[in-house]
C-alpha cells in the first residue's frame, strides 16, 4: 500500500520507474526528475528498442533497472554499461516491465499505447502511486483498471495535460481522489491540430510528417496523428469517464487553439474553474511528482498580456470523424473502447508507414467498429482478447484497402 498523501508533507527522496523512459514524456519526465534531485531518485527505465538512447540514460541517471521490453539479450550492452561504471541491471522482454515496478514508490506510466496496459495495471495493483500517461490503459480497461487501483490503495496522478488540469481544478478526498459530485460538466479543451482550418478536400493528401507537426506540442508520433485527427481527445474523453467516474453526457470538447487553458470545470452553482499554463507537459509532470505539494517544472511563466487572446469552438465532426467514433464506443461500452484503440493504433502506424491516408484512419475504425460484436469489458483477459480480435481485423481493412488501391 502506498503511503498516505498527508505523510509526504514530510517529503524523503522516492525511487521513480519511468515506463517509456526513452519518449517524449520519459524525456520530460527526466528533466524535471534532475531539477530536483534530492526529491526523487531514478528507480528504472524502460524503453522497447532504443538500445542506444537507454544506454545514455542509464550512464547519465544510474538507475537500479534498465529494461528493453522488445530486444532479446544483449551482452555487449551489458559490458558497455560495466565498463562506464554504471551498476545498473539490465533486463530485456516484456517481463522486465513488471519487475520495474515493483520495487519503487512511484510509476511514471508513459509507455505509447496498449503495450503500456499490462506493467501499467501491475504498478496500480501493486498499490503505487502512478503517474498516468498512458491513456490506453484506461481506455481499454477502465473498470477493471480503476477497480485494481481501488483494492489495491494506489493513487492515480494524471499526466495528459487536460486530466491533470480537471484534477487541479477539483476537490480531492483523503486519500487524493477527485470528488465530482458538485460538478455539471467537464470540458476538455483541444488544440485542433494542425488541420483545424485546413480545406476538407486537402486531408485526404497529407503526409505523416504534415500530421506530426502539432502547432503547440511535441509529443511522439502516434499521439501527434492522434491530435490531428481529434482521436486523442476522443481517448481522453473515455479516460475521464473513468479517472473522474462522470458519466459520457457530462464531458464535453472545446477546441482552444491556442493550448494555453487546459481544461475547465463547471460546477452546478455556475462557477467554472480553469487551470491555465503554458503548454510543457513539466508542468502535469511537475505537478502529480510534487502532489499534494508544488516544485519547479523549468516551464516558462505564463505571460498572458504577450498571449493576447484565448479564443474557442465547437468541435466539427465531419472534419474529426474519430471523435463521434471515440463517443460511441464510450456509450457503447463493453470492450467498444478497447476495439476502437485497438483498430486506431493498427491504423496510425498504416498511415505513419505509407500504407493508409490519412481520412481512411477513421474510415478503418468505423469499419472495425461495425464489424466486431463488442462484449462485456470485466475482466482483462476479455479486454485483451477484444484486443487481439480488433487488430488482426484492422489489418484486414487496411490489406484490402491496399490491394484496392493498387
Ligand atoms: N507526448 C505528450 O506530450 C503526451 C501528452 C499526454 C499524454 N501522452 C501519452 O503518453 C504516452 C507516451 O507518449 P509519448 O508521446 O511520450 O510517446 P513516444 O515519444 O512515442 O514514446 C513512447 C515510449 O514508449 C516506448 N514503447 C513504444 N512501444 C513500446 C512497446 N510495444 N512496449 C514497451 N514500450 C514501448 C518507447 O520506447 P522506444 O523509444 O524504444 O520505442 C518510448 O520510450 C502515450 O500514451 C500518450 O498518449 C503523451
Amino acid at each position: 500500500m502506498t503511503e498516505p498523501l498527508k505523510d509526504r508533507a514530510v517529503q524523503r527522496t522516492r525511487d521513480l520507474a519511468i515506463l517509456g523512459a526513452t519518449g517524449s514524456i520519459g524525456c520530460s519526465t527526466l528533466d524535471v526528475v534532475s531539477r530536483h534531485p534530492d526529491e526523487y531518485r531514478v528507480h528504472a527505465l524502460t524503453a522497447h528498442t532504443s538500445a542506444d538512447e537507454l544506454e545514455s540514460l542509464c550512464v547519465r541517471h544510474n538507475p537500479r533497472y534498465a529494461v528493453l521490453s522488445g530486444l532479446p539479450e544483449d551482452t555487449a550492452l551489458r559490458r558497455r554499461l560495466r565498463g562506464a561504471g554504471c551498476p545498473t541491471e539490465l533486463l530485456f522482454g516484456a517481463a522486465g516491465l513488471l519487475q520495474a515496478v515493483e520495487e519503487c514508490d512511484a510509476v511514471m506510466a508513459a509507455i505509447v499505447g496498449a503495450a503500456g496496459l499490462a506493467p501499467t495495471l501491475h504498478a496500480a495493483g501493486l498499490g503505487k502511486q502512478v503517474l498516468l500517461a498512458n491513456k490506453e490503459a484506461l481506455v481499454m480497461a477502465g473498470p477493471v483498471f480503476m477497480r485494481k487501483a481501488r483494492d489495491a490503495g494506489a493513487v492515480l496522478l494524471p499526466i495528459d495535460s487536460e486530466h491533470n488540469a480537471v484534477f487541479q481544478c477539483l476537490p480531492t478526498d483523503a486519500s487524493g481522489r477527485a470528488k465530482v459530485s458538485e460538478v455539471r460538466r467537464i470540458l476538455l479543451t483541444a488544440s485542433g491540430g494542425p488541420f483545424r482550418t485546413a480545406p476538407l478536400e486537402k486531408l485526404g493528401a497529407v503526409t505523416p510528417d504534415e500530421a506530426c507537426a502539432h502547432p503547440n506540442w511535441s509529443m511522439g508520433r502516434k499521439i501527434s496523428v492522434d491530435s490531428a485527427t481529434m482521436m486523442n481527445k476522443g481517448l481522453e474523453v473515455i479516460e475521464a469517464r473513468w479517472l473522474f467516474d462522470v458519466e459520457p453526457s457530462r464531458i464535453e470538447v472545446v477546441i482552444h487553439p491556442q493550448s494555453i487553458i487546459h481544461s475547465l470545470v463547471d460546477y452546478v452553482d455556475g462557477s467554472v474553474i480553469a487551470q491555465l499554463s503554458n503548454p510543457d507537459m513539466r508542468v502535469p509532470i511537475a505537478h502529480a511528482l510534487a502532489y499534494p505539494r508544488r516544485m519547479e517544472s523549468g516551464a516558462k511563466p505564463l505571460d498572458l498580456a504577450a498571449i493576447g487572446q484565448l479564443s474557442f469552438e465547437p468541435p466539427d465532426l465531419q472534419r474529426f470523424p474519430c471523435l463521434g467514433l471515440a463517443y460511441a464506443a464510450l456509450r457503447a461500452g463493453g470492450t467498444a473502447p478497447a476495439i476502437l484503440n485497438a483498430a486506431n493504433e493498427v491504423a496510425v502506424d498504416a498511415f505513419l508507414r505509407g500504407r493508409l491516408g490519412y481520412t481512411a484512419i477513421a474510415q478503418v475504425i468505423e469499419e472495425v467498429l461495425g464489424r466486431l460484436e463488442g462484449g462485456e469489458a470485466d475482466t482483462l483477459e476479455r479486454v485483451l482478447e477484444a484486443d487481439r480480435s480488433a487488430r488482426a481485423c484492422a489489418a484486414q481493412c487496411v490489406e484490402n484497402r491496399t490491394e484496392r488501391a493498387a
